[in-house]
């Protein structure tokens, strides 16, 4: 059986579900960051060290203003809420995308967040805020100052440098692509689809697909 390191999810679905109880989309955002904190607190008593979450993506900026006002704000309460589960459950809270595009006090909460949590020695929870795949390797392209450049050069300038690659990905609310999502950390990832969309997705379909992957076998290419 493969260690199960690093989880990565895509939580697609929260507009959907408020739309099927006659909602406004935010209301399934709300919704969404609730169940970040339940899946979070699983996944860290399971012992599994990175759990890697998408949200909010380079693409999303294109969505109409006053969501992505609302997400901003459900992102600033969130981690301030979000701190004292933190810090309950030994874990370490980490981001990866380009923050330079986010209001400075936002900045500030995602910073303090980052800063109480640092000797935390648990699960890394690793939000993915203004992230793209593309761009995250663009940007670490442009930083490597070498003329040919080697894999482990990429890895060491990718946001995700401390982090290791992902075994898992998992996409809610049915479609099936990664959506510019982890895609060099994701090479050998298995990945699982399911149509739940993301604030109904439970513990126990979360403990179905970890059986699931444990009975997979991985070869990496090899035989
Ligand atoms: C996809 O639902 C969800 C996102 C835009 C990103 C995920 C956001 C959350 C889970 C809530 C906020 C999270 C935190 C950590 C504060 P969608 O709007 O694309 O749903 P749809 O496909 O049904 O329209």
């Amino acid at each position: 059986m493969d260690a199960l390191k690093h989880i990565a999810i895509i939580m697609d679905g929260n507009g959907r579900w408020a739309k099927k109880q006659g909602k406004i989309r935010t209301f399934g955002h709300n919704a969404g960051a609730k169940k970040v904190i339940e899946v979070t607190k699983r996944v860290s008593q399971l012992g599994i060290k990175y759990l890697s979450l998408y949200a909010f993506s380079t693409e999303n900026w294109k969505r109409e203003k006053s969501e992505v006002d609302f997400l901003m704000k459900l992102l600033s309460k969130f981690l301030k809420k979000e701190l004292k589960t933190l810090m309950e459950n030994n874990i370490k809270f980490r981001i990866i995308g380009d923050l330079s595009k986010f209001s400075k006090s936002l900045q500030n909460v995602i910073n303090n967040t980052i800063e109480k949590t640092k000797n935390n020695s648990g699960m890394t929870q690793i939000l993915a805020i203004n992230y793209g795949s593309r761009d995250e390797i663009i940007r670490a392209v442009n930083s490597i100052e070498k003329e040919t450049i080697t894999q482990k050069d990429l890895e060491n300038a990718l946001d995700t440098k401390d982090f290791c690659d992902v075994d898992m990905l998992i996409r809610t609310g049915g479609e099936k692509r990664l959506s510019n999502f982890l895609l060099w950390q994701s090479a050998y990832a298995e990945l699982f689809f399911t149509k739940t969309l993301w604030p109904d997705f439970s513990l126990e379909e979360l403990d179905h697909i970890i059986m699931n992957f444990k009975q997979r076998e991985r070869r990496y290419g090899g035989i």
